[in-house]
C-alpha cells in the first residue's frame, strides 16, 4: 500500500471515529489543581541543608527544582564524573552556563538568592558519597540521581546515615533491592520520596479527578500506554573522556559503561525502567491496584551496535494484567516517534487520553451525558476526533460562568511558563514533608508498585514466558 493510500485510509477511519463521538459536548468541569497546589505550596520555612549524589542530566534538573524551593540550601555535591560535579555546583552558585539550569533562584526566592549562592560557594564537592555522608554532618537531606544499578546501595547508605532522601526512579534494579530499600524506608521514619513526579503533574491530577471522582469512563477495563521515540540513548565518549577517570573503581566496566549505563543490562533496566515505570505508576494510581501478571516480547532488533551501543532491548511490547481482568498494553520503541508518550484509559462510558503535556476525553455515544457537558464548546484532538480537550487550569463549572476561566496551560507549562512545574512541586512537597515530619506522596509503596512490574516484564520478555507477579513481591 502506498503511503498516500495509507493516509487516506487513516483519515477515513478518523472521520468515522469522529462521527461516533460527535455528539460529545466539549468543556471541563472546574479544575484548579495547579493553582490550588501552588497556593498550598510552602512559602518557605526553616532552612534545609541538602546534598546531591549524581549531578548528571536528571541530577541537574532535580537540583534546579530543589533550589527554587525557599529555604533549601546546597551544602555538598558528589559525582564521580568531574564535569558533572562541576556543573552541579555551578547551578547552585548561579554560575551555570546551561540555558536550562541558569538563574535558578530568580523569580522564586529573590530575597534569599545571595545567601543561597554564598552557601553554595562554600559547598564541597566529593567523588565518594560515603566520605560525603561521613563528613557533612549538617546535611539533612540528599537527592540521589545516579544510575539504576547504584540506587539501592546509595539510598540505603543515606538512610542509614539518617538523611531524608529524594531518590530518582526506578526505585532499584532487582526485586531483592526494592524490598530491602522499601523496608529501610518504612522502618526509618525518614522522608523517603522517589522521582515519580507525575503525582504533581496537573494533567495527571486532572486525570485522577475525571477517572476516580467523576468516573468518566465508568469502571476502568482497559489501558494502553506507550512511549515511542526515534532516537538512541547512546552518548559518544571521546578518547580524552575515556582517560578522565578509572570507572572500574566505582563498579563500572569502563568509562563507556558509566556514560552509557542506560544501555547495559548490568547497570540498567532498559526501556521498562527508564520510561515504562512512570506509566505503570499512573495505571496503578488510577486503578488503585498493581499488576498481577505480565507477558511480553522485546528485543534488540532494529538499532545497530553503532547506533545503540549496548545490550538492552530497543523495543518492548507487554501486556500487564491487573486485578479484575483489567489489562494494560504497553509499548516503547526506539525507531518511530509517532504518538510520543501517553496513556489511554478506557471503560464502558468513555476514554481518557493523557500525556505529560495535555489530555483528551471521549464519551462513548451510548453513555449518559455528564452533568457539565452543557457548558461545552467544540474541540477536536490532534487527529480530528471530537471530544473534550483537557485544560488543567481552566474552569467551566455546573452553575459557573459557562466559559473557561484562567489561562490554559499550553504544552504542560505552568503559569510562569515553566515546563517542569511537576518536578518543582514534587521538590516543594519533599521539603514540606521534611519540615512537618510527614510521609511523602511518592513513597516507597508507590515506587515498589511501579518498579516490580517493570522488573518482571523484563524477565517475561527475556524468558519469553508468562510471569505471575505475586502480591508478596510488593511487600517488605
Ligand atoms: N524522574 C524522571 O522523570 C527522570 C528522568 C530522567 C532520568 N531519571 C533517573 O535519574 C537517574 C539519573 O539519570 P541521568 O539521566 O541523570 O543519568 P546521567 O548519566 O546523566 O547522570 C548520572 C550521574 O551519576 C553519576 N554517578 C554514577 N555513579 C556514581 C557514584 N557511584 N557516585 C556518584 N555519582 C555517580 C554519573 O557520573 C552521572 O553524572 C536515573 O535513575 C534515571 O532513571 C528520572
Amino acid at each position: 500500500m502506498t503511503s498516500e493510500r495509507r493516509e487516506v485510509n487513516r483519515r477515513s477511519f478518523m472521520k468515522e471515529t469522529a462521527v461516533a463521538s460527535a455528539t460529545f459536548a466539549t468543556a471541563l468541569e472546574s479544575f484548579k489543581a495547579q493553582q490550588a497546589m501552588a497556593a498550598e505550596a510552602p512559602k518557605g520555612g526553616r532552612p534545609i541543608n541538602i546534598a546531591i549524589i549524581g549531578c548528571g542530566n536528571m541530577g541537574q534538573g532535580d537540583l534546579t527544582q530543589a533550589l527554587k524551593v525557599p529555604g533549601v540550601f546546597l551544602k555538598a555535591a558528589c559525582d564521580i564524573w568531574p564535569p558533572n560535579l562541576e556543573d552541579g555546583l555551578a547551578i547552585a552558585r548561579n554560575e551555570s552556563k546551561s540555558k536550562y539550569f541558569k538563574n535558578v533562584y530568580d523569580g522564586f526566592r529573590d530575597a534569599e538568592k545571595d545567601e543561597a549562592i554564598k552557601v553554595a560557594k562554600e559547598a564541597k564537592g566529593y567523588t565518594d558519597y560515603k566520605e560525603m555522608l561521613e563528613k557533612e554532618k549538617d546535611v539533612e537531606a540528599v537527592i540521589i540521581a545516579t544510575p539504576l544499578s547504584t540506587h539501592c546501595q546509595i539510598a540505603s547508605a543515606c538512610i542509614k546515615a539518617g538523611k531524608h532522601i529524594y531518590s530518582e526512579k526506578m526505585m532499584a534494579k532487582t526485586v531483592e533491592e526494592c524490598k530491602a530499600l522499601g523496608k529501610l524506608a518504612k522502618d526509618s521514619g525518614l522522608v523517603v520520596q522517589f522521582g515519580h513526579q507525575q503525582h504533581w503533574n496537573s494533567w495527571y491530577k486532572l486525570g485522577e479527578k475525571l477517572l476516580m471522582n467523576d468516573k468518566v469512563c465508568g469502571k476502568i477495563t482497559h489501558m494502553r500506554a506507550w512511549w515511542n521515540r526515534n532516537s538512541s540513548w547512546l552518548r559518544g565518549v571521546s578518547d580524552d573522556e575515556k582517560k578522565l577517570i578509572d570507572a572500574t573503581k566505582y563498579g563500572y566496566k569502563d568509562v563507556n559503561q558509566l556514560r552509557n549505563w542506560r544501555l547495559f543490562w548490568d547497570t540498567s533496566g532498559g526501556l521498562m525502567a527508564e520510561l515504562a515505570c512512570h506509566q505503570i505508576d499512573v495505571a496503578n494510581w488510577y486503578t488503585g491496584g498493581s499488576p498481577t501478571a505480565v507477558i511480553g516480547m522485546g528485543g534488540l532488533d532494529f538499532l545497530s551496535a553503532d547506533e545503540w551501543g549496548g545490550n538492552v532491548f530497543d523495543n518492548v511490547q507487554c501486556v500487564f494484567e491487573y486485578p479484575g481482568g483489567v489489562k494494560l498494553m504497553y509499548q516503547s520503541i526506539s525507531t518511530n516517534s509517532y504518538d510520543g508518550q501517553g496513556e489511554q484509559i478506557m471503560g464502558p462510558d468513555g476514554t481518557v487520553i493523557l500525556s505529560r503535556k495535555g489530555g483528551f476525553v471521549f464519551r462513548e455515544p451510548k453513555a449518559a451525558k455528564l452533568a457539565w457537558e452543557k457548558h461545552a464548546s467544540g474541540a477536536k484532538d490532534a487527529k480530528g476526533r471530537a471530544g473534550i480537550a483537557m485544560k488543567a487550569d481552566s474552569t467551566v463549572t455546573e452553575g459557573g460562568k459557562g466559559k473557561q476561566e484562567g489561562k490554559a496551560m499550553g504544552g504542560g507549562k505552568d503559569e510562569k511558563g515553566d515546563p517542569y512545574h511537576d518536578y518543582r512541586l514534587a521538590m516543594m512537597d519533599w521539603a514540606q514533608c521534611i519540615r512537618e515530619k510527614k510521609q511523602p506522596k511518592a513513597n516507597w509503596e508507590i515506587a515498589i508498585k511501579a518498579a516490580i512490574p517493570c522488573i518482571m516484564a523484563n524477565e517475561a520478555m527475556q524468558k519469553k514466558a508468562y510471569v505471575e507477579i505475586k502480591p508478596d513481591l510488593y511487600t517488605v
